[in-house]
């Protein structure tokens, strides 16, 4: 990846430290200025990219559901790769050809009833790079984690196809219970972290995929 050379910002009365460090950080991250020249709306693409390369999670014509979409590089990501998105995100999310964005809370039970009904059938990929808010308290941000991952479990066996799969982002610690929860729907279960993940981040990402249906003439994998 080419390199710049390294920005540092004089301090302001007007910006907090932290602002400052987070501004600095993201000038001199490779990832963000790699993101930003080819027109990808955030950094996060390229932990799918590589994700997408290894497994071959995307595909021309499929179906993919993608939860926690806000910017929207993931969506775009998969859009530009032919697939028909499905995006969910508690913020707006600026409009992107080839993909229905819906505003909402995925935590919401009526809002996976909404999910379903617009998907209207199965489908081949479920994606979720949803990262409820930190709170820094390590065990609250686990538990947070940990509902979001299961809950994205069970919504995935109910819309994926046989052999479908789910990707889901976690944090260190969120692992242990939500393997549990996918191990008896999925013949595979990777935990991956992507080279575009910071170094200080305690992400982790899930791949569960050959999903295993148990739906009565569910055989056939579909979109
Ligand atoms: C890391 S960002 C996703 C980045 C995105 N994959 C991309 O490439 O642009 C995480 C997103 O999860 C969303 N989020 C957090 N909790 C959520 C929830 N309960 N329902 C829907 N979205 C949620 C946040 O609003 C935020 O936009």
């Amino acid at each position: 990846m080419q390199r710049t050379e390294k920005t540092t910002l004089k301090r302001s009365r007007t910006r907090r430290a932290s602002s400052t460090r987070w501004l600095q950080r993201q000038l001199n991250d490779p990832f963000v200025q790699q993101a930003q020249r080819a027109g990808w709306r955030a950094r996060s693409v390229f932990k799918l990219e590589e994700i997408d390369a290894r497994f071959k999670l995307i595909e021309k014509g499929e179906a993919v559901v993608d939860l926690g979409a806000a910017p929207g590089s993931w969506s775009q990501y998969a859009a530009a790769k032919g697939a028909r998105v499905l995006a969910l995100d508690l913020l707006p999310v600026d409009p992107i050809n080839g993909v229905e964005i819906i505003q909402g809370d995925f935590l919401d039970p009526a809002m996976q009833v909404t999910l379903l009904e617009r998907l209207g059938g199965k489908v081949k990929t479920v994606l979720s790079d949803i990262a409820p808010d930190a709170t820094g308290r390590r065990l609250v941000d686990r538990l947070r984690a940990e509902a979001v991952g299961e809950t994205v479990i069970d919504f995935a066996t109910q819309v994926l196809a046989p052999e479908g799969q789910a990707l889901i982002k976690l944090v260190k610690g969120a692992e242990t219970r939500v393997l549990d929860r996918a191990r008896p729907h999925f013949s595979k279960l990777r935990l991956i972290r992507p080279k575009a993940t910071r170094s200080d981040s305690s992400e982790t990402y899930l791949l569960a995929s050959g999903f295993r249906s148990t739906e009565p003439g569910d055989d056939q994998p579909g979109t």
